[in-house]
């Protein structure tokens, strides 16, 4: 496990200098937010699935290092942005109706990847199971979600993690920043993941000092 995040990370690691990570989930507590300036001072910046960075400048910033999303929540990248591909699903299936139909599950295949081989990282399946096994010990439905998943890869990869756009809004509700319509709360209804199980880590990572959590 620690060999494949070694690797993974060898290129830009640097162990006299001390690197700051910062984690932004796609939480709609983000909406409004201004916070910016407290995200973009970190080294590195992690986003996630189909977060969206043009028309939300203020409140999310603006630079990403890595972005890390499954087959399905695949969008076209910037440039220089390192992909982490985390493969939920056997990846051959996803292959096979890429090829074939042009379609991962029911969105379609991103085009324009602009990404050099060397950015692109396929995050392992071992990882996955460390934090299924140990952090959210097989609550949810199947998988950890791709934010505690970040979360983790930032905690094992960086000295300093902050965290933002994690946990409901302050009505409660589980929405995005990008939808208009802050009642969807899909992230929480799908139940795939068990998000107050996450947020409660998440909440004691933050009271014991091993990450700065934002809301
Ligand atoms: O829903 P999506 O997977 O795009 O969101 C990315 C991550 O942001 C989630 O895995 C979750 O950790 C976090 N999130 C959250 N609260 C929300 C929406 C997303 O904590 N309301």
């Amino acid at each position: 496990l620690f060999t494949v995040l070694w690797t993974l990370t060898a290129d830009v690691w640097d162990p006299s200098h001390c690197r700051t990570c910062v984690v932004v989930g796609n939480s709609g507590q983000l909406k409004g937010s201004s916070h910016r300036l407290l995200i973009e001072i970190h080294d590195w910046m992690l986003r996630m699935n189909r977060a969206k960075i043009t028309g939300f400048e203020l409140d999310v910033g603006m630079r990403t290092t890595y972005h890390l999303m499954y087959p399905e929540s695949a969008v076209t990248l910037r440039p220089n942005v390192h992909l982490v591909l985390i493969p939920f699903k056997p990846l051959w299936t996803c292959i096979t109706s890429a090829l074939h139909f042009g379609v991962v599950g029911h969105w379609p295949v991103p085009t324009g990847l602009r990404q050099p081989q060397y950015h692109v990282l396929i995050l392992s399946p071992a990882f996955l199971k460390y934090i299924h096994d140990n952090w959210t010990q097989h609550h949810g439905r199947r998988y950890p979600s791709t934010g505690f998943t970040a979360l983790l890869f930032a905690l094992h990869t960086c000295q300093q993690v902050s965290v933002f756009g994690f946990g409901a809004d302050s009505e409660g509700n589980w929405h995005h920043y990008r939808e208009k319509n802050c009642w969807s709360g899909a992230f929480c209804r799908t139940r795939v993941h068990d998000a107050d199980v996450e947020f409660s880590l998440t909440k004691r990572l933050a009271h014991k000092g091993r990450i700065v959590f934002y809301k």
